[in-house]
């Protein structure tokens, strides 16, 4: 099949706007009612004592936050790593281990050089795959296809989402296994990841404030990402995605190591783009953000109607995403992390979707 723009100026565009298309087929196939089914139903967490997780780039970043995730809800230790450092540390697997590996391409060198350092190590190997015929699928017990269609853009988007998707379905399912999960709870998350393809287009609608602000972010020569807990990881990822196609100079950081250093780079130059829903963290960020501001760093909440409202009306910007349960608010905050990333390349005139320097798919060391 012949992939085309769709009459979107870039991939990267129209695989952004995917994603609620692609996230609600995806949940299609793997959730029946009130319960998992398909090819995770069948996996069983109940000897499982732990978890590594093993992965690339954006990949990584997924994997990241699917430790906050399998930790809280199924209570399983978890390790994570990057595949290049994992598989020449070669650490020890313990008995119980289950090992998965996040790639979209499914051929990333490192990653599959990782999961064959554990094969025979650890007691099932799984894979998180778009490519379902990859080098990564076919060498797993067990691949789980994310379902997020081809993707073209080099800085990965629908099939980040569409990871953090599988992802979280599997917390879920170990954690029922775990006994952590009844069954009300269950159903009750289920509907959760079930209305927010909806609320993803709410929050696509909001693309014009996202493109203003964007559009003067990209005035910077250095930008500070932050966020905890579930939004450490999404603040990781929203740097890279500036980086890689805009050339701006950013970095992310959680929000409770301000103070450890970056702190010492704001001034009136650097946009902090804080990534807070308003959840059980909310207050913590808030005062990382006030000393940000008190030292005239330019701040660019993104929250929902209830975290602006307490936050004032200090903030540089402010961009209000529709209010989601803290469990699926990574899936919701990929968005504006992407977005700020796309507006700013395009004000900057990069060539969006082959970034200078970056492949697709990275199949050599
Ligand atoms: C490259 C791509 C990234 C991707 C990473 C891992 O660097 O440009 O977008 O996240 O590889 O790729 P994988 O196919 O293993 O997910």
């Amino acid at each position: 099949t012949r992939i085309d723009k769709s009459g979107y100026k870039h991939f990267m565009a129209k695989e952004i706007a995917e994603q609620p298309a692609v996230l609600a087929d995806a949940l299609n196939r793997y959730v029946d009612q009130d319960s998992i089914s398909g090819p995770i139903a069948d996996l069983d967490f109940t000897d499982t004592t732990g978890i590594t997780l093993v992965a690339c780039g954006t990949a990584f970043y997924a994997c990241l936050t699917a430790k906050y995730w399998l930790e809280k809800l199924a209570r399983i230790p978890v390790e994570v790593d990057i595949a290049s450092e994992f598989r020449y540390r070669e650490p020890p697997i313990a008995k119980g281990t289950t090992a998965i590996f996040v790639s979209q391409s499914g051929e990333t060198a490192d990653t599959l050089a990782a999961l064959r350092y554990c094969a025979g190590k650890a007691d099932r190997i799984l894979s998180v795959v778009n490519v379902a015929e990859s080098s990564i699928a076919r060498e797993s017990d067990v691949a789980l296809p994310i379902h997020a269609g081809v993707e073209v853009g080099v800085a990965s988007t629908k099939a980040f989402t569409c990871q953090l998707n599988v992802l979280l379905l599997l917390a879920i399912k170990a954690a029922t296994d775990k006994g952590e999960l009844d069954q009300g709870s269950r159903a009750k998350l289920l509907e959760t990841m079930r209305a927010l393809p909806g609320i993803f287009n709410v929050a696509l609608d909001r693309d014009s404030v996202i493109e203003t602000a964007s559009a003067q972010i990209a005035e910077a020569r250095d930008v500070l990402f932050l966020g905890r807990g579930l939004m450490y990881p999404l603040a990781l990822e929203g740097a890279l995605k500036l980086k890689e196609i805009s050339y701006i100079h950013a970095e992310a950081y959680a929000s409770g190591e301000l103070k450890h250093g970056p702190i010492a780079l704001i001034d009136k130059s650097v946009p902090v783009i804080v990534f807070a829903p308003r959840d059980s963290l909310f207050d913590k960020t808030v005062s990382n953000m006030q000393e940000v501001m008190a030292r005239g760093g330019k701040v660019v909440l993104v929250t929902d109607a209830a975290g602006a409202q307490q936050a004032g009306s200090d903030t540089w910007k402010t961009i209000i995403l529709p209010e989601v349960d803290e469990v699926v608010a990574p899936l919701l905050y990929a968005l504006p992390a992407q977005l700020i990333a796309y507006h700013a390349a395009v004000a900057k005139g990069t060539d969006v979707d082959q970034p200078r320097n970056l492949a697709k798919s990275v199949t050599v060391e």
